[in-house]
């Protein structure tokens, strides 16, 4: 044998070596846990034979508490570029066979080498965390090593997409790189989110809770809305990360990828003539209009566990991708609070800063009232929706279905805010509040009069609210002054929003010169 083909086989072997991460016994573990390892993950989810793995030899340099008996190739984590799709990717999957995936100085060397590629050649970046945190033995390095991730996270926002799916534990400061990402993806049962543990919690504040209640996937899409998905098993996860790719473009220059359409943008949809219930208090289902217009009836939506009055996804027009954002009558009326307002305003701020444009069907009675939200900062929360629906220049258009009062009807997506087109159809109700609310305020006086002269009262407000639905539950009164620019038969809607896509393709709008604005928050 040659000297220079021991050493190929030195480097087989060697890579070998690397691709055991934490070695068999700790892989076995791994899978124990139901969990598969970091080499598994990446390989499910990337093209076959396409991932590209950087610094398979690093080593960390950490000498405390007998870490020099704990070196494996590669430290914890894997890291590198690949396909998916046939499109160029960079991702990182910490690797908990070796030392749980805590975070080493090293690691985070690998990892701000791959964000710094993403970067550099305009692509996503995806992570799979599962990770004990931070080394314990490497103390402040390990802590510096986040800083440095987490300033990467940041500059990539709104410049490259970042994913994070979390297949694993995920806790203390860690959770901040995910949270800085644009999605999250939690697998269920196995994953965790949280800032401290379920034992830190009961010393400090006395809750006897599991990790699970504390921080599991479910709550984190149905109370606090942290992730945008959850995923039954890690090979859901990976689907959805690859479903959640093709509607978005690899950098904030590039529009999302086009694909070829089948579905007639022409495509009536009679059903729609029908959708809208006779009693405006009744609710319907905004799912189905969704459905009605889309390409193939096709929805990918995000967030669908949290705040269930507002719908946010992504869909297709003639094959372009479009972000949907859409009241939900059917959920709590479809009224517009503090989760809502934080939710539709994450996604549009999404597709803004992606070149998805955004198409928001409306049917919002307003904000809800109450101490429960104005303590929880209503007015700023409101105000992001406001804020993001206004600074997008992404191609806008709006439906208004039903309702469109007051604020809320300003919030979503109006003229004035900059929408490119604003359609209505013939059953919206676009005014400053509904007829019994209004008649409440303009009409109190002479109710008292009707009820000091013995006449009937109900029947007075009843007229009276019928005087008001006549004048204003309608679009005519915003058509006559131009703040919606037609009014369109609801079976027409797909093709409207079609043809509006084709006709903003070139929109080109600024916004002023500035740093950054100072967003509500
Ligand atoms: C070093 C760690 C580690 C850590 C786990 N390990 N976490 N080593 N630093 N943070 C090691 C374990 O010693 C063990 O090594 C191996 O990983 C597997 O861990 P187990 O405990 O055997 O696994 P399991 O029972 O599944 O429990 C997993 C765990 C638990 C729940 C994650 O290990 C744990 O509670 N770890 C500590 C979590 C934590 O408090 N981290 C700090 C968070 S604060 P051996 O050699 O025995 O196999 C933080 C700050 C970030 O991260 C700040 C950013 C700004």
């Amino acid at each position: 044998m040659s000297k220079q083909t021991e050493k190929i086989k030195a480097l087989v072997e060697k890579r070998e070596l690397a691709r055991l991460g934490g070695g068999q016994k700790a892989i076995d573990k791994q899978h124990e846990r139901g969990k598969y390892t970091a080499r598994e993950r990446i390989e499910m989810l990337v093209d076959k034979g396409s991932f590209e793995e950087y610094d398979m030899f690093k080593l960390h340099r950490c000498h405390n508490f007998g870490m020099e008996k704990k070196q494996f190739l590669g430290d914890g984590v894997v890291a590198g570029s690949a396909t998916i799709d046939g499109r160029l990717v960079y991702l990182y999957a910490q690797d908990f066979t070796v030392n749980g995936g805590s975070l080493s100085e090293t690691m985070a060397q690998k990892i701000c080498k791959v964000m710094d590629m993403a970067m550099t050649n305009g692509a996503p970046v995806i992570c799979m965390n599962d990770s004990g945190g931070a080394r314990i033995q490497e103390g402040i390095s390990a802590l510096a090593g986040y800083g440095e991730i987490f300033e990467r996270n940041i500059l990539a926002s709104g410049v490259i997409p970042q994913i994070s799916s979390i297949l694993g534990p995920c806790a203390g400061g860690a959770v901040y790189s995910p949270a800085l990402t644009d999605f999250i993806i939690m697998k269920e049962q196995t994953s965790y989110m949280f800032l401290t543990g379920p034992k830190v919690v009961k010393t400090v504040t006395g809750e006897d809770i599991d990790a699970e209640h504390l921080g599991g996937a479910s709550v984190h899409a149905s109370k606090s809305g942290v992730t945008s998905f959850t995923a039954k098993t890690e090979e859901d996860a990976m689907e959805l990360i690859k479903k959640l790719l093709s509607y978005i473009p690899s950098n904030n220059r590039e529009e999302a990828p086009r694909v070829e359409c089948t579905d007639p943008i022409d495509r009536k949809e009679d059903l729609l003539n029908e959708i809208i219930p006779d009693d405006p208090n009744q609710a319907y289902d905004m799912y189905k209009v969704i459905q009605a217009v889309t390409d193939n009836g096709e929805f990918f939506e995000v967030q669908p566990k949290f705040a269930k009055n507002i719908i946010t996804g992504f869909a297709r027009f003639n094959g372009q991708s479009v972000g949907i954002v859409a009241n939900q009558p059917s959920a709590y009326a479809g009224v517009l609070d503090v989760n809502a307002s934080r939710k539709g305003a994450r996604f549009v701020r999404f597709c803004d800063a992606f070149n998805i444009p955004i198409v928001s069907l409306v049917d919002v009675p307003g904000f809800l009232p109450g101490t429960g939200q104005e303590y929880n900062a209503v007015i700023l929360h409101g105000a992001q929706l406001l804020y993001a629906y206004g600074e997008a220049t992404v191609p806008k258009i709006t439906i208004t279905l039903r309702k469109s009062y007051g604020g809320s009807h300003i919030v979503m997506g109006c003229k004035q805010l900059r929408s490119d087109l604003n359609f209505a159809w013939p059953s919206s109700e676009i005014a400053v509040m509904g007829a019994s609310g209004a008649v409440a305020v303009l009409c109190g006086k002479e109710a008292r009069q009707v009820k000091e002269q013995g006449g009937d009262v109900k029947q007075f407000l009843a007229e009276k609210e019928e005087e008001y639905s006549e004048k204003f539950a309608n679009p005519y009164q915003a058509a006559q002054f131009g703040y919606i620019d037609d009014v369109i038969e609801p079976r027409n809607t797909r093709f409207r929003i079609c043809r509006g896509l084709a006709q903003l393709a070139h929109k080109k709008q600024d916004l002023p010169a500035k740093k950054h604005g100072c967003m509500p928050m």
